[in-house]
């Protein structure tokens, strides 16, 4: 990419919607996340420019400091402006990290060429059983990252990921770790969620199971629950979900 369309992205990137004033929203978020161009420019392993973008860790946040400075810019200092940023890449899954780690070491010891050969003969899935390695779901898994950030740069953080349970959402705001929270997929599972929490329950009578279902789907599906366990039926579970995203538009 040269320095010409870095620019023309920064122009494209900072530019909100036309009219997404008028949707009521309060403010705008940039995502800084996900394998995206921005978390691209972040990443050193993807990151190799040796220019104004590149080659230390301030030149790599120059395109995204001149994203936010831009979009500061464009919507005025009386929206709110977000960056979503990842404290973690997670470029690996932890099963290829571990096979990375025995097959270079192989060439060491005969015992370590054994055991390299034997893992690299077993199916991942396999492999994440017998070790117990992977991401497993665990609540409020973000929050000592959300921490560091509220540590580092003193603005106010948001915390995400993996809370639905009153009590946990209490402890994190609590705690002083993250300033609010946002949740995802306990949402979709339960559109009246901080209604259960308002009247008291801990955690709704039919809870998500962080099965993944919903993100699986979301290019070519109507966004919602996809979780059979949390249905009488799946006649339930298509009107629920077609309740929630499928309608037709007004105007349509
Ligand atoms: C159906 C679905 C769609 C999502 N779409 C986006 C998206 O467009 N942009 C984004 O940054 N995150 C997206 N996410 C990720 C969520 O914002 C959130 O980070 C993630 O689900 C973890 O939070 P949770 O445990 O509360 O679900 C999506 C998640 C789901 C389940
Ligand atoms: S599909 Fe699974 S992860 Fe998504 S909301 Fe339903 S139970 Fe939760």
């Amino acid at each position: 990419m040269t320095i010409g369309e870095v620019k023309h992205l920064v122009e494209q990137l900072a530019t909100p919607r036309v009219g997404w004033r008028e949707t009521g929203a309060d403010g705008v978020e940039i995502t800084t996340s996900k394998g995206y161009v921005l978390q691209q420019f972040l990443n050193p392993a993807v990151n190799h420019r040796a220019d104004r973008y590149g080659g230390s860790v301030e030149k790599r946040f120059q395109l995204l400091k001149e994203v936010v400075t831009e979009t500061r810019a464009q919507i005025g200092d009386d929206r709110l402006l977000g960056v979503r940023l990842s404290a973690n890449d997670c470029n690996n899954h932890p099963v290829p990290e571990v096979k990375m780690f025995f097959n270079s070491t192989r060439h060491l010891s005969f015992k370590a060429a054994v055991r390299a050969s034997v893992l690299n003969a077993i199916p991942d899935a396999v492999t994440r059983k017998i070790l117990g390695v992977g991401w497993t779901y665990q609540e409020a898994a973000n929050l000592a990252d959300a921490k560091r950030f509220k540590d580092e740069v003193g603005l106010p953080v948001i915390a995400n990921g993996g809370l639905q349970h009153r009590s946990a959402v209490q402890a994190a705001l609590e705690s002083g770790s993250c300033d609010f929270v946002s949740m995802a997929r306990p949402l979709l599972a339960n559109p009246d969620l901080p209604e259960v929490f308002r009247s008291g329950r801990d955690v709704p009578e039919r809870p998500c199971t962080f099965c993944n279902r919903c993100a699986l789907r979301t290019t070519l599906f109507p966004v919602g629950c996809y979780e059979p366990k949390r249905y009488d039926s799946v006649e339930e579970m298509e009107a629920t979900i077609l309740a929630l995203s499928g309608r037709p538009r007004d105007d349509a």
